[in-house]
């Protein structure tokens, strides 16, 4: 199987028997054996969370509430990335500690971490007290905007900003799952894939694994100008932090290359909120981009669900409402027949990789 450098280290490390231990359980009415033993019969569980993919949680409670997440034997993430993903946690949350007090917004926005040991699979956090967003409001999302921004500073790029790992309480957010957060150099690369892939950046991720069918489920309730004024709102908020940011990168020496890159999407997104037509232009290919790629990670992970079938007939329903010739630019697809034809097998496997 293919592994990048990263993959390679890391595998390495996985099967190595080198210890990993982050932080100290004093102060927390645990010991390590206790955490080992957490099942659901426990006295200190009250709450498991099953959902996960990576880890089950289980909320427990000795001197306050804690977090606890225990790492599965196999991540139900059937990739490389998936299988590493909870060492990969371990090691942000390493850095993330490096950085926590001093920084605000990270002390505010990303979860606590008090004690780790990789080869005992636990992670034991605080518990946050939030929900995961019901509503698009554009306060909680200019926060998970900055809060990401903010994480790429101390160079981490997150990439999974999907409903699940965000947490809400009066519109501040906190981050806490970093199963897919990689190291990066803010001056001189994008993102985690160096200069390779412009196309991936904060707030297309929250976009490409959140947003974007978010809107489209609005769309289906409120109707499609309501959406609109929504969309528009979450691109001036991009705007907003992606100013600040370009600010911070300047001031601190970043490459030309990188600080034309956030303005040229800076300067794209002033474009779109300009008038109506730009506007929809810039929705059909946020659409387009977001889930074609959100629907090749669920099925390259074999993970769906019904919203990767909800993506699929969105896209479908773009080919019928507008010409061919608008959307042909914005996908890797020169026949309307073809890009069917992948939407009607991208349905099949949808299906036969349906987990939840
Ligand atoms: N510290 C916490 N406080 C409150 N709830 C939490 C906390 N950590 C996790 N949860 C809940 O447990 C769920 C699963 O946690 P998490 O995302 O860390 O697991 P995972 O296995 O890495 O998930 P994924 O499926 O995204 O890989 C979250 O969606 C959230 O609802
Ligand atoms: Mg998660």
């Amino acid at each position: 199987m293919y592994m990048n450098k990263r993959q390679r280290e890391m595998s390495l490390f996985d099967q190595s028997n080198q210890k990993y231990i982050l932080g100290t359980l004093s102060n927390t009415g645990f010991n390590v054996e206790d955490l080992e033993n957490i099942d659901g019969k426990s006295q200190y569980v009250c709450q498991i969370v099953e959902s996960g993919l990576t880890g089950v949680i289980y909320k427990l409670k000795s001197n306050g509430f804690y977090n606890l997440k225990r790492k599965r034997k196999t991540s139900k993430v059937k990739n490389v990335d998936g299988q590493l993903s909870f060492l990969n946690e371990l090691m942000c949350r390493s850095k993330i500690l490096e950085h926590q007090e001093h920084l605000i917004s990270l002390k505010n926005g990303i979860i606590k971490t008090i004690y780790a040991d990789y080869r005992k699979g636990i992670l034991l956090s605080e518990w946050i007290d939030g929900e995961h967003p019901e509503v698009l409001d554009v306060d909680w999302i200019q926060d998970t905007i900055n809060i990401t921004l903010d994480l790429q500073k101390i160079g981490l790029f997150e990439w999974d900003l999907s409903r699940g790992n965000i947490l809400v309480k009066d519109n501040k957010v906190k981050l806490f799952d970093f199963g897919y957060c990689y190291q990066f150099d803010p001056l001189v690369d994008y993102n985690s894939e160096g200069v390779n892939e412009p196309r991936f950046h904060a707030l297309e991720r929250l976009e490409t694994r959140y947003l974007m069918l978010e809107l489209y489920k609005n769309q289906r309730i409120k109707g499609k100008a309501e959406m609109l004024q929504l969309y528009k709102e979450i691109k001036m908020a991009g705007i907003k932090s992606y100013l600040d940011h370009n600010k911070y990168l300047e001031a601190n020496g970043a490459s030309t290359q990188v600080l034309e890159h956030f303005h040229n999407i800076i300067e794209e997104w002033r474009k779109g909120i300009s008038n109506i037509q730009e506007l929809e232009k810039l929705y059909i290919k946020d659409v387009l981009r977001s889930h074609l790629l959100d629907i090749h990670d669920d099925l390259s992970g074999k993970s769906c669900t019904q919203n990767t079938l909800l993506r699929i007939m969105h896209l479908k329903e773009l080919t019928d409402e507008y010409q061919w010739n608008i959307i042909a630019p914005l996908v890797d697809y020169n026949k309307k027949e073809k890009f069917l034809e992948d939407l009607h097998s991208f349905h099949e496997g949808a299906l036969k990789y349906q987990h939840s």
